[in-house]
C-alpha cells in the first residue's frame, strides 16, 4: 500500500512542535508494517536542507491565481530518515528560513497544487493520501472537486487533526488561487463565511483522526468553531493516540544528552545530566527539579507562569527550569522572575537542550488548557522524569494520577491554585526518595512506542481500501 503523507512539518527537517516529531516518526514505524509510506513537505532554508543532498526529481510550473510560479521535487539522497522525503520547492514563495509566518496562505496553497500537479504525473499513484492539519487542508478539497485532479478522485483521503485551534481561514475573495471546481460546491470550502482549509478538509476527507482519543470527544464540545461539524461528521471520526519515536527519543543511546542511562542507572545517569543543568543555569542540584519546554502560548498555559512560579518557587524548596519561546508578552513576563535564585529560563529554541532537560528534570509540568495529545509527557516518561498535568486531552490519555496507583500527577483545571498545589504534592512526592525513585524506573517501562498506533493508521487505512 502506497501512503503519501503530506505535512508542513517533519523532523528533523523542519520543526516547530509536535507535528513534525509524528510526520517524521509515523511513517517510519507504518513502513515497518509492510507499507510504502513516505512524506512530501515544502522546502525552507534551513540549516538541515543546506546540509543535505537533494535530487531533483520533477520541475514543472504551478499557477496560482494569475500568477505563475517555478517548483522542484526534490527527493533526499540520504536513506536513514525510513521513509522518502520529498521536499516541494517553490523559490519565490517557500524557500524561506522560517516554517510559519502571515504568508501562509499563498505559501501553503502553491505547495500543495505543487503536490498535487506532481502526484498526477507519478507512475505508482498513493493508495492513501493523508494530510495533516489545515495547511495541507485544501488537498481533501482539491482531489474530490478540483477538475485537473478528476483522476485522483477516487483516492482515499485521511486528515489528521493535531490542532483545531489553527484552521487557517481566508477570504472568499481567493478562491481563484484555488484550481478550477465546480462553483455550486463552494460551500464545501465555506465555515462562517471564510474559507476554512480544516473545515473543508472535515467535510471532504474520506476518514478524520484526531491525535488523542479524549481530544476527539472535546472538540465536539470546544473546537473554534467547528464544534458542529465535528458532530454532524462524527461517523467519519476517530481519535488515535500517538506514539513516540522509541529509537530518537532513548535515554540509553540519546546522543544529546550527558551521560546516557537505563532503567538500572537511572539514578547516576540522571544526576549527571542534572548536575550538568544546575551548574549551567545556577541552580541548586540538591533541590527537586521542575522543568517546562515547550511553546509559550495560551494553549500550554504560559500567560499564568510567572504568578505560577513565583508562589510555587515561595512555598516549595524547589528549582524551576524552563525552556520555550512563543507569545512576546508571556517571554517577558518571565523576565523579572530571572532574579530570583531557583529559577532560570532558557527563552528559545534548542533541540539539543531540550533532551538534557527531559533527562535531568526530576518533574515535567505540562499545564496545558488544550492538548490535543502532547509528546512531552510521553518524552519525559522514557527518561523518568514525572510528568504534572493538566487532565485534558491527550494527557488525560496518557498520564494516571499516583493516588490511582498512577505514575504521575495530574490537576483538573489550569489556575494558580490547581497548579501549585499538583507542584506541593510533586514536592512531598520527592521528599519519599525510594518511592520517587521506584516510580521513576517504573516509568520508563511503560511502552508508549508507534508499534500500537501505527498499526490502528494502517487498518484504517485498509478499512478504506475494501
Ligand atoms: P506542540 O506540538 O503543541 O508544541 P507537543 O507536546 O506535541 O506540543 O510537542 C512539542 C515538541 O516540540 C516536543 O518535541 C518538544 O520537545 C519540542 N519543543 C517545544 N518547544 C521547544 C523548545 N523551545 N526547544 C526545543 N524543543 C522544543
Ligand atoms: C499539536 C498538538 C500537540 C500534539 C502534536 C502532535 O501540535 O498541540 O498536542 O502532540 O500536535 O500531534
Amino acid at each position: 500500500m502506497n501512503i503519501l503523507h503530506i505535512t508542513a512539518e517533519c523532523y528533523p527537517i523542519a520543526k516547530v512542535g509536535g507535528l513534525a516529531d509524528v510526520a517524521g516518526a509515523l511513517p517510519k514505524y507504518q513502513n515497518e508494517l509492510k507499507t510504502n509510506s513516505n512524506v512530501v513537505m515544502p522546502f525552507y532554508n534551513n540549516t538541515f536542507t543546506q546540509n543535505n543532498n537533494f535530487e531533483k526529481v520533477y520541475n514543472n510550473t504551478l499557477k496560482l491565481g494569475d500568477q505563475n510560479h517555478n517548483y522542484t521535487i526534490l527527493k533526499i539522497e540520504d536513506d536513514a530518515l525510513g521513509f522518502d522525503l520529498f521536499c516541494v520547492d517553490v523559490p519565490s514563495l517557500l524557500y524561506k528560513d522560517y516554517v510559519y509566518s502571515v504568508d501562509d496562505t499563498d505559501r501553503f496553497l502553491a505547495f500543495q497544487i505543487a503536490t498535487l500537479d506532481w502526484v498526477l504525473t507519478l507512475e505508482k499513484k498513493p493508495d492513501i493520501i493523508h494530510t495533516h492539519d489545515h495547511h495541507t487542508g485544501l488537498i481533501p478539497f482539491m482531489v474530490s472537486q478540483c477538475f485537473k485532479y478528476e483522476s485522483l478522485k477516487f483516492t482515499p483521503t485521511v486528515l489528521t487533526i493535531h490542532n483545531a485551534q489553527y484552521q487557517g481561514w481566508f477570504a472568499h475573495n481567493k478562491v481563484n488561487l484555488i484550481p478550477q471546481f465546480n462553483f455550486d460546491n463552494v460551500g464545501l470550502l465555506d465555515w462562517g463565511g471564510n474559507i476554512n482549509p480544516l473545515a473543508a478538509a472535515i467535510k471532504c476527507s474520506w476518514r478524520v483522526t484526531t491525535v488523542s482519543p479524549s481530544y476527539m470527544e472535546e472538540l465536539k464540545q470546544k473546537a473554534n468553531g467547528l464544534e458542529d461539524l465535528l458532530n454532524h461528521e462524527s461517523a467519519k471520526c476517530v481519535g488515535i493516540l500517538n506514539g513516540i519515536d522509541w529509537k530518537v527519543w532513548n535515554p540509553e543511546t540519546d546522543s544529546h544528552i550527558i551521560k546516557n542511562y537505563k532503567k538500572s542507572t537511572i539514578v547516576s545517569g540522571k544526576k549527571a545530566n542534572k548536575d550538568w543543568l544546575c551548574k549551567k543555569y545556577n541552580l541548586d542540584n540538591k533541590k527537586p527539579l521542575f522543568v517546562f519546554i515547550g511553546r509559550l502560548v495560551h494553549e500550554k498555559g504560559a500567560d499564568l507562569f510567572s504568578e505560577i512560579f513565583k508562589k510555587a518557587l515561595s512555598e516549595n524548596d524547589i528549582s524551576i527550569l524552563l525552556l520555550g519561546s512563543g507569545d512576546k508578552t508571556n517571554e517577558e513576563s518571565l523576565k523579572p522572575l530571572l532574579t530570583l535564585p531557583n529559577f532560570n529560563a532558557h527563552i528559545g529554541y534548542d533541540e539539543k537542550l531540550s533532551h538534557i532537560i527531559y533527562a535531568g528534570g526530576d518533574f515535567l509540568l505540562m499545564p496545558s488548557r488544550v492538548e490535543p495529545c502532547g509528546l512531552n509527557q510521553m518524552y519525559s516518561l522514557r527518561y523518568g522524569t514525572v510528568p504534572i498535568v493538566n487532565a485534558i486531552g491527550g494527557l488525560k490519555d496518557t498520564i494516571i494520577d499516583i493516588k490511582n496507583d498512577g505514575f504521575g500527577i495530574r490537576h483538573n483545571g489550569v489556575n494558580i491554585e490547581e497548579t501549585t498545589k499538583a507542584i506541593a504534592r510533586a514536592t512531598a512526592f520527592y521528599q519519599n526518595k525510594k518511592e520517587f525513585s521506584n516510580n521513576s524506573k517504573k516509568i520508563m517501562e511503560i511502552d508508549h512506542s508507534w508499534n500500537n498506533s501505527a498499526q490502528e493508521y494502517v487498518k484504517l487505512y485498509q478499512s478504506l481500501k475494501n
